[in-house]
C-alpha cells in the first residue's frame, strides 16, 4: 500500500522539486504530468538500487538532491533499495538515521549493508552449517555495535578482539593504549584464554568481519592466532602447519574457524577530498601479514576466506531477492508483474559498476550501471565502464525515469 501522507506532500514536494532540483527542460518534461481520471496504479517494472557512500551521503552529510531523488521515486511508487558496502549497526538504526539525514521515510527492508547477508547463517545454508550456537568472533566497527547486530541477527555465543584483549592483555600487549576503549564494552569470555591448558580454553568456530577494524593491529593478531591453531582452540598452535605433504602446506588444514569479509572495497568515499582505505585495505594487510607468516602463494599457501560485499554475485542476489520481496509486497505476486530492469547508482567503478555489470540475474532483470562522479570516481576513464555516466544522483534517477518512459503523475 502507497502511504497516502506522501500525496499530501507531492504539492511541497513539487515545488521544492522545480526551484532546486532539474534544469527546466526535465521539469517541463517531468512535470508534464498525466492527470487522469481514477485509471488503476500504474506498475513500474523497473526500479533503482542506490549506493550510500559517495551517491545520497558524502561520509554523513547529504549528498545535494539525494533527499529530492528519493522523494520523488517514493511519491511514484517506484521501488529502490540501498545498496551498501557499509554497515556497522543493525539495518533499522542505519536506514533511520538515513531516513533522518535525507528526511524521506525509509523502512528497514529498502537497505542492503555488507553484512546483511550474514544473517543467514544463523541457521545455515546448503554450504554452511548453523552457526546459531557456535562461538563466533565478530571483528571491526565501533565499540561492540557489530556484536549487538550479530547477536539481534540470532547468533548467541558471540566474542570480539577486545574480549580476548581484556582477558589477556599479553595476547597484543601494544593495545594496552586503548584499554579505557576496551573497557567499556569487553565481555567475559565464554571460556578463558589458558595458554597452560588451551584444550580446556576458549575455542572460536568462525571469524566474522562485520565492519573496518578500528584496531588493525590487535584485530590481525587476534585472527592470526586463531588461523594458525588446532581446531580454533585460542592459544594453540596446529602441528600441521607448514607440512608439505599436506594440501596447502597444511595451513587451514585443522578445523580453524572459517574467515568472512563482508566488504572488498580498498578504498571509499568519505569526507575528506581524497578516497579512504576500506575493509579491503584491511584484508589486504592481513594477506600480506598471512604471506609473510606462511610463504603465502609463492609457498602455494592460499589465505581460504570468503568476501562477500559489493561486486560479489552473492551480494547482488541477495539484494535483488530483497528487491522482488518488496516489490511483491507493493505490487503483489512476483510473477504478476515483472522486474525487468534495475538502474545500479555508484560511486565506485570497482563494486557499484563492475558488480552491476557482471551480475547475473536470476529473474532474468537487467541491472544497469550509472556512474556518478560525486564519490570514489573522479574522472578519466574508469577501471570498469558503466552504461550511463551521471554527474550525480538526481541526473542519474532523471535518466532513469526518461529510459523507462515513467511519466509523472501528479495525485
Ligand atoms: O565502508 C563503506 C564503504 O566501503 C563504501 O560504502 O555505500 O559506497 O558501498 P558504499
Ligand atoms: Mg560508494
Amino acid at each position: 500500500m502507497r502511504p497516502q501522507g506522501i500525496w499530501r506532500s507531492f504539492g511541497l514536494l513539487r515545488r521544492a522539486y522545480t526551484r532546486s532540483y532539474l534544469d527546466p527542460v526535465f521539469c517541463r518534461r517531468a512535470f508534464q504530468t498525466v492527470s487522469s481520471p481514477k485509471s488503476p496504479p500504474r506498475v513500474p517494472d523497473f526500479a533503482f538500487a542506490f549506493d550510500i557512500d559517495g551517491v545520497l551521503l558524502r561520509s554523513s552529510n547529504p549528498i545535494p538532491g539525494a533527499a529530492e531523488s528519493l522523494a520523488l521515486l517514493k511519491d511514484q511508487g517506484i521501488p529502490f533499495i540501498l545498496l551498501t558496502n557499509g554497515g556497522g549497526k543493525h539495518e533499522s538504526e542505519r536506514v533511520a538515521e538515513i531516513s533522518k539525514k535525507l528526511q524521506v521515510p525509509l523502512d528497514p527492508s529498502v537497505i542492503v549493508q555488507s553484512h546483511s547477508p550474514f544473517a543467514e547463517l544463523v541457521h545455515g545454508t546448503e554450504e554452511d552449517k548453523s552457526l546459531q550456537n557456535k562461538c563466533v568472533m565478530v571483528v571491526g566497527g565501533e565499540g561492540d555495535g557489530c556484536r549487538r547486530v550479530a547477536e539481534t541477527y540470532g547468533f548467541k555465543n558471540v566474542i570480539t578482539p577486545g574480549d580476548i584483549f581484556m582477558s589477556n592483555p599479553s595476547v597484543w600487549p601494544l593495545s594496552k593504549v586503548f584499554t579505557d576503549y576496551y573497557k567499556k564494552f569487553a565481555r567475559p569470555l565464554p571460556k578463558p584464554v589458558d595458554p597452560t591448558d588451551p584444550s580446556k580454553g576458549l575455542k572460536v568456530d568462525a571469524v566474522f568481519v562485520f565492519n573496518d577494524p578500528r584496531d588493525w593491529a590487535l584485530d590481525t593478531q587476534v585472527i592470526l592466532d586463531l588461523l594458525l591453531s588446532s581446531q580454533g582452540v585460542f592459544g594453540t598452535i596446529s602441528e600441521k602447519n607448514g607440512r608439505e605433504d599436506l594440501p596447502n602446506r597444511g595451513y587451514l588444514q585443522d578445523g580453524q574457524p572459517h574467515l568472512y569479509f563482508s566488504n572488498p572495497d580498498l578504498f571509499w568515499a568519505a569526507a575528506y577530498h581524497l578516497p579512504r582505505l576500506g575493509q579491503g585495505g584491511f584484508r589486504e594487510a592481513f594477506e600480506g601479514t598471512w604471506a609473510a607468516t606462511t610463504g603465502g602463494p609463492a609457498n602455494g599457501v592460499e589465505l581460504i576466506k570468503t568476501v562477500i560485499g559489493k561486486p560479489c554475485q552473492g551480494t547482488y542476489e541477495f539484494a535483488e531477492r530483497q528487491l522482488v520481496r518488496n516489490r511483491s509486497q507493493i505490487f503483489g505476486g512476483e510473477t504478476a508483474y515483472p522486474l525487468r530492469k534495475v538502474y545500479m547508482v555508484g560511486d565506485n567503478p570497482e563494486s557499484d559498476i563492475r558488480g552491476a555489470n557482471s551480475y547475473v540475474s536470476v529473474n532474468g532483470s537487467d541491472w544497469h550501471s550509472i556512474l556518478v562522479r560525486t564519490g570514489v570516481y573522479a574522472g578519466g576513464e574508469p577501471a570498469w565502464s558503466p552504461k550511463t555516466f551521471a554527474d550525480n544522483v538526481q541526473k542519474a534517477v532523471e535518466w532513469g525515469l526518461q529510459d523507462s518512459k515513467w511519466q509523472i503523475t501528479k495525485s
